[in-house]
C-alpha cells in the first residue's frame, strides 16, 4: 500500500491562470492563503494545440516556493521530460495516457528520479484505460475539461468517472485528482464523488480576491461552513 499523498482534499493552483505581469505576486498571494502545491502546465503545441510554460518555469518558480510544485505534462513525447523536471524541483509530475501506449516505464522513470508520478485522462478517454497502471502510480488526474485552456466549464458527466476512478483508487490508497472547470460551485460536488485533489486556476487567480476565493473552494470542498 503506498498511501494517499494528500489525506484531506488538497487544493492545488495551476498558475496558468497567474496574470504575466504580477506572475511571482499572484503566487505568493495564492500560498499564503493556503494552497497545498502548484499546478504547472507544460503543453507541446502538439498533444494540444497551445503552448504554455517550458521545464524552466519549475526553476524559477522554486526559487520563490518551497511547497510541492506538480507538472502536468500535456505533449506528445512525455520521455523528454523528466529528467530536466527533476533537475529543477518538481515534486510530481503527471503525463496522460493518451499520449503512450505502455505508461509503465514512464511511471518508473519519473519515480527513479525521485519525483512522484501521476496519470491524466482526458474526458473523452474510458476510465478503464488506466486500470492496469493503478498499482504504479501515485496520482490519478482527472480531466474535467478538455486539455489546453483554462476558463473552461466543468464536463458534469465527468463527475460519474470521478466515482469510477475513486472506486478504482482506493484498494491502492491513490489521490484522485480533476483539473479544469474547478470552481466554488464545483468543488463540493467534485469532492463528494472521492476527488482528493482540486486543482484551479481561473477561480483561484481571476478572483478579486484570491484568499476569499481560495477559503471558499477549500471549505466547500471539505463541507465546511466559510
Ligand atoms: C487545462 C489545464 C488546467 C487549467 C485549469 O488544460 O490543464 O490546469 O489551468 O484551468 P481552470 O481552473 O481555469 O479550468
Ligand atoms: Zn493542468
Amino acid at each position: 500500500m503506498k498511501g494517499y499523498i494528500y489525506k484531506n482534499v488538497a487544493l492545488s493552483a495551476s498558475i496558468l491562470a497567474a496574470e504575466t505581469s504580477r506572475f511571482d505576486q499572484d503566487i505568493l498571494e495564492a500560498i499564503s492563503a493556503g494552497i497545498d502545491s502548484l499546478h504547472i502546465d507544460v503543453m507541446d503545441g502538439c498533444f494540444v494545440s497551445c503552448t504554455s510554460f517550458s521545464p524552466d518555469i519549475v526553476t524559477k518558480i522554486r526559487q520563490i516556493a518551497s511547497l510541492d510544485l506538480h507538472v502536468h505534462l500535456m505533449v506528445e513525447d512525455p520521455r523528454q521530460y523528466a529528467s530536466v523536471l527533476a533537475k529543477n524541483g518538481a515534486n510530481l509530475v503527471s503525463f496522460h495516457i493518451e499520449a503512450m501506449v505502455d505508461p509503465s516505464e514512464m511511471i518508473q522513470h519519473i519515480k527513479a528520479l525521485g519525483m512522484k508520478a501521476g496519470l491524466a485522462i482526458n474526458p473523452e478517454t474510458s476510465i478503464n484505460a488506466v486500470k492496469a497502471y493503478l498499482p504504479l502510480v501515485d496520482q490519478l488526474l482527472i480531466m474535467g475539461v478538455r486539455p489546453g485552456f483554462g476558463g473552461q466549464s466543468f464536463i458534469s458527466k465527468m463527475l460519474d468517472k470521478i466515482s469510477a476512478a475513486r472506486d478504482m483508487a482506493k484498494k491502492y490508497e491513490i489521490d484522485v485528482a480533476v483539473d479544469g472547470g474547478v470552481s466554488p460551485s464545483t468543488a463540493k460536488e467534485i469532492a463528494a464523488k472521492g476527488a482528493n485533489v482540486l486543482i484551479a486556476g481561473t477561480a483561484i487567480f481571476a478572483a478579486k480576491d484570491k484568499a476569499a476565493s481560495i477559503r471558499e473552494l477549500l471549505s466547500a470542498a471539505r463541507g465546511m461552513e466559510c
